[in-house]
C-alpha cells in the first residue's frame, strides 16, 4: 500500500540511495547482543548520509518547478547542507546557505574544516546568520531576494524535513523492511537520530505498516522529548496526508533525550566513548553531533536493560563523519 503510494512521487534517480544492511560481529560479542548497522553513511552523495534520501524528491520537486538556486539553512558543520549543496552541484543548480554557528565558537577546524570545506568546493553562496530561530522566515526573505534579482529559487526546509523529504525515509523504511524479509532478521528496535524528525517520521512511519513489531526509537540531537514529540508527530500526519494513508493508531513515538547534553552539536563524554568503540570494534565512523550520540544511547540502553527481548537490534548510521575533521582537536 505505501510501496504504490509512494511510486507517485517523482524522485531523482541519478543517485541511488539503496543502502546495505551489515552485522557487526565484533561488536556484537563485545556487549552481548546481536547489533546491526544500516548503511545510510553510504548514499551516494558527497561522502553520505541521510539528507540523499531526502534530497531525492525535493530535488525532482525543485526540477520540476524549474528552480535554479537551491536555499538551505543550518549549522556551519550542517552535513544536510553539504548533500544540499553537493546536489546542486550535480544537477547544474547554484545553492545558497544560510549558516549559523550555534556553539559561538571560534574554533579553526569547526569554522572552515569538514563540513564547511566542502561547501567551498561545491561553490556554495554562504550567508552567515546570527541564528535559525526563525528559520522559514529566512529562507523566505533569502529566496524573496534571489526573486528580485531575476533568479528562481526553491526552498529545502532545514534538514530537508518537510513532508516531501520524509517520503525519502519511508523510501528507506520499505528498503529496510525487505532486507529484514530477504534475511531473516527481526530486530526488537531500531535506534536512529531525531533531530528536525524527517528521518525518524519517515522510518516510523513505514515500518509500523510493514514490521509493527520492531520499535524505532528517536535519541533525540537537540530537544527534550516534549519539544520533539509534536514534531515527528506533526511530520508523520503530514507525511501520511501527502501519501494519502492513515499514521496506524497504534503507531507509538519514542524519544530517549537523555543523550543530547550539554547541547546539541556539543558531544558529551558518552558521545567521544561511542565513537571510539564502534571506531575500535567495527573500524566505522560516527560522528560528533547526531550518530555518536544516537549510538550512545543504544549502549546505555543495553547496559540498563531498555531491551527486554534478546533479538537483534539495528542502528540506522545516517552519516555525519565529515564532521569529525571540524571538531579536532578541541572536542576529538
Ligand atoms: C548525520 C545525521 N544524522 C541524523 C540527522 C537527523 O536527521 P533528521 O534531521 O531527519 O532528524 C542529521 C540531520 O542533519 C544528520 O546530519
Amino acid at each position: 500500500m505505501l510501496t504504490e503510494a509512494l511510486a507517485r512521487f517523482p524522485r531523482l534517480e541519478l543517485i541511488p540511495t539503496a543502502t546495505p544492511l551489515e552485522h557487526l560481529p565484533r561488536l556484537s560479542r563485545h556487549l552481548g547482543r546481536d547489533i546491526w548497522i544500516k548503511r545510510d553513511d553510504l548514499t551516494s552523495l558527497a561522502l553520505g548520509g541521510n539528507k540523499a534520501r531526502k534530497l531525492e524528491y525535493l530535488g525532482a520537486d525543485a526540477l520540476a518547478k524549474n528552480a535554479e538556486v537551491l536555499v538551505t539553512a543550518g549549522a556551519i558543520q550542517s552535513n544536510h547542507v553539504r548533500q544540499t549543496a553537493a546536489l546542486a552541484a550535480r544537477l547544474g543548480l547554484g545553492c545558497l546557505a544560510l549558516l549559523e554557528n550555534p556553539l559561538g565558537t571560534a574554533e579553526g577546524n569547526y569554522l572552515s574544516n569538514g563540513n564547511r570545506l566542502l561547501l567551498d568546493l561545491f561553490s556554495c553562496e554562504i550567508d552567515a546568520v546570527a541564528n535559525l530561530d526563525n528559520a522559514d522566515e529566512l529562507l523566505q526573505t533569502a529566496a524573496e531576494r534571489l526573486r528580485s534579482a531575476g533568479r528562481k529559487p526553491y526552498v529545502v526546509p532545514i534538514g530537508g524535513s518537510n513532508a516531501l523529504g520524509a517520503l525519502g525515509y519511508v523510501r528507506a523504511g520499505l528498503e529496510l523492511a525487505e532486507q529484514m524479509y530477504s534475511n531473516g532478521e527481526n530486530f526488537d528496535a531500531v535506534l536512529l537520530a531525531s533531530g528536525s524528525a524527517g528521518t525518524h517520521s519517515g522510518l516510523a512511519l513505514a515500518l509500523e505498516y510493514t514490521r509493527p513489531a520492531s520499535r524505532v526509537i528517536g535519541v533525540t540531537v537537540s530537544r527534550p522529548d516534549a519539544a520533539q514529540r509534536p514534531k515527528v508527530q506533526g511530520l508523520l500526519q503530514r507525511t501520511a496526508e501527502l501519501l494519502g494513508v492513515d499514521v496506524p493508531t497504534q503507531l507509538q513515538i519514542e524519544l530517549w533525550d537523555q543523550y543530547f547534553g550539554p547541547r546539541y552539536g556539543e558531544p558529551n563524554a558518552g558521545t567521544l566513548a561511542a565513537i571510539r568503540l564502534l571506531a575500535e570494534q567495527e573500524g566505522l565512523l560516527l560522528d560528533p553531533v547526531y550518530t555518536g550520540k544516537a549510538f550512545a544511547g543504544l549502549l546505555d540502553g543495553i547496559a540498563r536493560g531498555a531491551f527486554p527481548g534478546r533479538g537483534p537490534l539495528l542502528f540506522l548510521h545516517t552519516g555525519g563523519a565529515p564532521a569529525l575533521f571540524a571538531y579536532h582537536p578541541w572536542a576529538i
